[in-house]
Order: structure tokens, then C-alpha cells, then sequence
């Protein structure tokens, strides 16, 4: 047997449906974000990172960065374990407390990751219901869906932040017990969920909710709860989940909600149970960065005030981006080919990195340029970026707005 075939085999299939993925290799410059070093074949080469989730920059932060340093140097690098093993570290437990505070819950629980949060609280949770049924938007991250299929329960998909499709399938399942998971901010499409008017249906109906702030939280609220605190609906909401390696700028995910829904998760979620904790060095620097965020509003203006700078620049350049009231800046591409060949000459011909987004992360002929506007783009940078996207599509034939208009 060929077993080596197989998986060339595999990834050839990527590369003749144009989907193969292909890296940048970066190395970040904590005192320079966003600007880094591309290290390429031919040589490094200096860059501005125009796609990054650290959304605010909070990883080169010198609270974060030195938060972590200093726990590192006295707890060491590795947590040494599993919570159950090894018990719970102070940083850990510190920044629970911090993350349940932020979100006005009874208690909060950290996870390796904002996947690995999903995927096992969702999980967890629907099979600890009896006779739950799921209803999930049908924009959900992968970490939810897979959440909602290693549950094992009954599912239904509700068209995306679709309230009328929504409250036909609660009323439809009737008494039963409903779980009703979302996200606050659709990472893809930049659009936000109406979490107020889904905390009634599910109130009317009798369901739990779930919601996703991963691309929200640090960025909305006056304290950076996300877009359930901006909205003041926080207190509707039964678990809020977020991750600290995107706003946050460091690495982990964690739920929140009821004391007594949170140790259910923490007493029966594998994904919890059977992995290495957060090393206390991080949850340290994650803690510190939370705290900062909640204090500190000028960051959150800032990103606000460059991401309106960009979508303007952007529209009087006629570049076709899709319209978000969010910092998500999506140019759309329309073909695989196309928006990795900008890209590419973004990255080459400019020094700017935007990393394509083509199939599965988006359906076919919607690939698209995800651009993320962040507090350190300066006006000289936005600039800069607009008039290498029109030189660009100029050069790849790539329709302008107003282009496009005339000649339909
Ligand atoms: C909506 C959503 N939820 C969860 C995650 C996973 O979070 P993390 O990157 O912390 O694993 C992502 C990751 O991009 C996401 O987009």
C-alpha cells in the first residue's frame, strides 16, 4: 500500500479546486506593529500587516508583553499539567475572575483556545440538557458546528440572523429544551447578530442562549465586553464565549455565564478535562491585557476612528468592499485565482500583507481581501494601502465600483 500516495493525493485535489493554502513567513516587531519582516526566499524584507486579529495591537503591548515576562521568569514557562493533575494556577483562577467580571457573570472558565472552548462547550453543554435540541445560525464559526455535532443531539440550522426563520423552528420544536447558538460579529462578512431580539425569541420560547464574541470582544462596550455590552444586553445572555488570542492579543478562549452552568463545563467538558492548562505566563498577560481593555477606551477609538479612514479611502478609490458597520474591511475578489494572485502582488510589489480568504473559509466566488484596520494604521499607512489595492486591480483587471456600475 501507498500510503504516502494518499495524502499527495489529497493535496493535490486543493490544488486543482485552487484552494491549496500557502503561508507567509512573518516575524513580528513588537515595537514597530504592524509593521514586520517578511522572511522570503530571496532575502527579508520589510512589511505592514494589514490582516492581523490582534486587533488592537494589545500583543506588543508593554503591560501584556511585560505581564508575561515577569510570570514566566517567576512560575515558569509550562502550566505542568492538566487542571485536574496539577491543580488550578493563580493566573488562571486570577483571570477568571477577570473574564466572568467583564462579561457580568457568575464565573468564568479558560480553554486552550476559542476553538477548543466552542467545540467542548457546546458540546458539553447540549449533551447535558436532556432532549436538547440545537438551533445554530447557519454562519457559525467551525468550532461551533463541530461543537454542535460532537453534542449528538438533535440540530437545526436557522438562516444567518434570520429572526422570523428563528422563531419558526423554537415555536415548531415546542416544549423540549432549545440551546439557540450565534456570534456577536460574523468574522467573514463583518456583519453583527440583533442579540436582543434573539434573547427574546429565546426568552418567548423557552431557550438557552449561547453567543460567540470572539470578533467583539475588546472592541465594543465601554468596558470591551463586546457587542452584547455595547447593545446592554449582557445580562440576556446565558454563555457568552471569547477568546483572548485576538483583541486580547495573546492566545486562549473561555466561557461565561452561571456558576452552576460553568462547573457543569468544568466537571464534564473532555476538552477541558484531559488537556494542559494555559501556562501562567499567558493567562497572566491575557489578564493583563483584559484589565487594561477595561479601563482603556482609546484603543477601541482609535481602531474606530482608522477603520472609517479606510472603508472612505477605500470608496473614493472605488474598490469594491462590502459594506460592515464593524472593523472588519471585506474587498471583495470573486475567484481563488485572482485573490491569491493580489495578494501576492500586494505582498510583493508593496509590502503589504492580506492574506487571501478563499473557499471553505468563504463560499466560491465570494474570495475576498479581509482587511483589518487596527489603532497603529497610521493615516500615511491607510494611503499607502489604498493606492496599492487601485494599482493592484488596475494591474490584475480586477473591476472598480464605479467601473463596474458603468458598464452595466
Ligand atoms: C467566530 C470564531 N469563533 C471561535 C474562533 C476560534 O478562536 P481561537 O482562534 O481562539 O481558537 C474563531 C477563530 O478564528 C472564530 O472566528
Amino acid at each position: 500500500m501507498d500510503y504516502q500516495r494518499f495524502f499527495e493525493d489529497a493535496v493535490d485535489e486543493l490544488r486543482r479546486e485552487r484552494r491549496y493554502r500557502t503561508f507567509a513567513e512573518i516575524e513580528r516587531d513588537a515595537a514597530r506593529f504592524p509593521h514586520a519582516v517578511w522572511h522570503r526566499p530571496e532575502g527579508a524584507r520589510d512589511i505592514v500587516i494589514w490582516c492581523s486579529n490582534d486587533y488592537l495591537g494589545m500583543g506588543c503591548h508593554d503591560d501584556v508583553v511585560e505581564a508575561m515576562c515577569a510570570t514566566a521568569r517567576q512560575a515558569g514557562a509550562g502550566a505542568g499539567g492538566t487542571r485536574n493533575i496539577s491543580g488550578n494556577s493563580h493566573a488562571v483562577v486570577e483571570l477568571e475572575r477577570e473574564l466572568a467580571d467583564l462579561h457580568g457573570k457568575e464565573a468564568g472558565l479558560v480553554f486552550t483556545s476559542g476553538y477548543i472552548s466552542n467545540q467542548t462547550g457546546i458540546s458539553t453543554l447540549a449533551r447535558l440538557i436532556p432532549d436538547c435540541l440545537v438551533l445554530s445560525d447557519a454562519l457559525n464559526h467551525n468550532s461551533m458546528i463541530e461543537g454542535v455535532r460532537q453534542a449528538g443531539r438533535d440540530k437545526q440550522i436557522f438562516r444567518h440572523n434570520d429572526l422570523a426563520h428563528l422563531e419558526e423552528l423554537l415555536k415548531a420544536a415546542g416544549g423540549r429544551p432549545k440551546l439557540v447558538v450565534f456570534e456577536s460579529v460574523y468574522s467573514m462578512d463583518g456583519d453583527v447578530a440583533p442579540i436582543g431580539a434573539i434573547c427574546d425569541l429565546a426568552e418567548r420560547y423557552g431557550a438557552m442562549t449561547y453567543l460567540d464574541e470572539v470578533h467583539a470582544v475588546g472592541m465594543y462596550g465601554a468596558r470591551g465586553g463586546g457587542i452584547a455590552e455595547r447593545d446592554g444586553v449582557m445580562h440576556r445572555v446565558d454563555v457568552i464565549e471569547g477568546t483572548l488570542g485576538k483583541a486580547f492579543g495573546v492566545v486562549g478562549g473561555y466561557i461565561t455565564g452561571r456558576a452552576s452552568v460553568i462547573d457543569a463545563v468544568r466537571s464534564y467538558a473532555p476538552g477541558f478535562i484531559f488537556t494542559t492548562a494555559l501556562p501562567p505566563a499567558v493567562a497572566a498577560a491575557a489578564a493583563a491585557s483584559v484589565r487594561h481593555l477595561k479601563a482603556s477606551g482609546a484603543e477601541r477609538a482609535r481602531q474606530h476612528a482608522q477603520v472609517a479612514k479606510v472603508k472612505r479611502a477605500l470608496e473614493a478609490a472605488g474598490l469594491p468592499q462590502l459594506a460592515t458597520s464593524t472593523h472588519i474591511v471585506p474587498v471583495m475578489v470573486g475567484d481563488a485565482t485572482a485573490c491569491k494572485a493580489a495578494s501576492d502582488l500586494l505582498l510583493e510589489e508593496h509590502g503589504i500583507y492580506i492574506q487571501p480568504i478563499n473557499y471553505p473559509t468563504v463560499p466560491r466566488g465570494t474570495e475576498r481581501l479581509r482587511i483589518t484596520p487596527g489603532p497603529f494604521h497610521d493615516d500615511a499607512l491607510v494611503a499607502q494601502l489604498a493606492r496599492a489595492l487601485v494599482d493592484v486591480w488596475s494591474r490584475l483587471g480586477l473591476p472598480f465600483e464605479s467601473r463596474a456600475e458603468a458598464a452595466e
